[in-house]
């Protein structure tokens, strides 16, 4: 495979990196690409840091699942992004079925992050503090925390952040902001709302699920990210992938090549991106397929390990 995070370190990025999660873990074919610094400088645990995996029971704290991920990539000399502390998905029943009082969820809450963060300390580069928290609407999105807590579970969320690790970077993390819009626009009002109560808020993610042929313009991409970073903020691509709504065909591979290198050379000249995720590298370790039924064929490399034409896009604007 062509050496993208090599690449992207001659272009001035952090990183170019992927997503990782445990059931590949035992394949060497695989394990052999995800944990090649000179392929992917960064890993992101896909699975193994959400809430439901490492707090099971309340108080009990579990980090196996992520630690596996981490600790391979750490041993490669790999970067992370640690994903993620808040998210309304993926929660375990004890928390969303408990019915907690508004103090009672604010301890939850400020205990998980807590725990979490300290666990590992020292070895994200960067912690998605809280994900998806908005609508396409730039409203905050109806969950847990925001019935029981409301809005300031967010800044609630990053000051626990901010005090068990004063070193790690503290991002937002959401999709459908990769363009300017209603939804872009609610993001950075999460940002000025933290710096306005001075509370630590280091970057904006943005996720990237496109769809081939859907994806948003390369000129629309640089100025959603101007707007961030006028913020005094950093911004990063942390979960790109580009799907396909099936059947392929050679003309739509070629369109994905097209709209994976557009983000990837959007990053790459702006100089606050600090580096590219790709959500997975490997078909059958993709969401798409199970996620968006009759689309799939949204990563890098084919079932065989072969190298799309998107691989050599992306190494062309690099
Ligand atoms: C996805 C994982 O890839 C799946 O394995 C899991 O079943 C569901 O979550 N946005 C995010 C990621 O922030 O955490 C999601 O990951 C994909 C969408």
């Amino acid at each position: 495979p062509a050496d993208l995070n090599d690449l992207a370190k001659k272009a001035g990025k952090m990183y170019f990196g992927t997503a990782v999660d445990n059931p590949q873990l035992d394949d060497k074919q695989y394990t052999d690409i995800a944990f090649n610094k000179a392929v992917f400088g960064q890993v992101t645990p896909a699975n193994g840091q959400k809430y439901m995996y490492t707090e099971r029971s309340r108080g009990t704290y579990s980090f196996v699942e992520g630690d596996a991920v981490v600790d391979k990539a750490t041993a490669a000399g790999q970067l992370l992004r640690c994903h993620a502390l808040l998210w309304y998905q993926q929660l375990p029943n004890w928390l969303t079925t408990g019915n907690f009082d508004n103090a009672t969820l604010i301890t939850i809450v400020q205990e998980h992050i807590t725990a979490e963060v300290q666990h590992y300390k020292g070895k994200c580069y960067a912690w998605d503090v809280v994900n998806e928290a908005l609508n396409e609407d730039g409203t905050m999105r109806k969950n847990v925390f925001l019935d029981t807590i409301g809005p300031s579970y967010i800044p609630i969320a990053f000051a626990a952040a901010a005090a068990a690790d004063p070193d790690v970077k503290l991002y937002y993390n959401d999709y459908n902001i990769e363009n300017p819009g209603a939804k872009s626009t609610g993001a950075a009002n999460i940002v000025k709302d933290l710096q306005a109560r001075k509370i630590k808020v280091d970057g904006v993610g943005m996720q990237a699920h496109f769809i081939a042929g859907s994806s948003p313009s390369y000129d629309s991409q640089l100025q959603n990210m101007k707007n961030f970073i006028a913020l005094g903020v950093e911004v990063a691509y942390t979960e790109l992938d580009v799907r396909i709504t099936l059947p392929n065909s050679a003309e739509k591979t070629q369109q994905q090549a097209t709209d994976y290198a557009n983000a990837v050379k959007a990053c790459v000249v702006t100089e606050k991106c600090v580096g590219i995720t790709v959500w997975d590298f490997w078909d059958p370790a993709s969401w798409v397929p199970s996620t968006f039924k009759g689309t799939g064929d949204a990563t890098l490399f084919s079932a065989g390990f072969e190298a799309k034409p998107a691989v050599a896009s992306i190494a062309q604007v690099l």
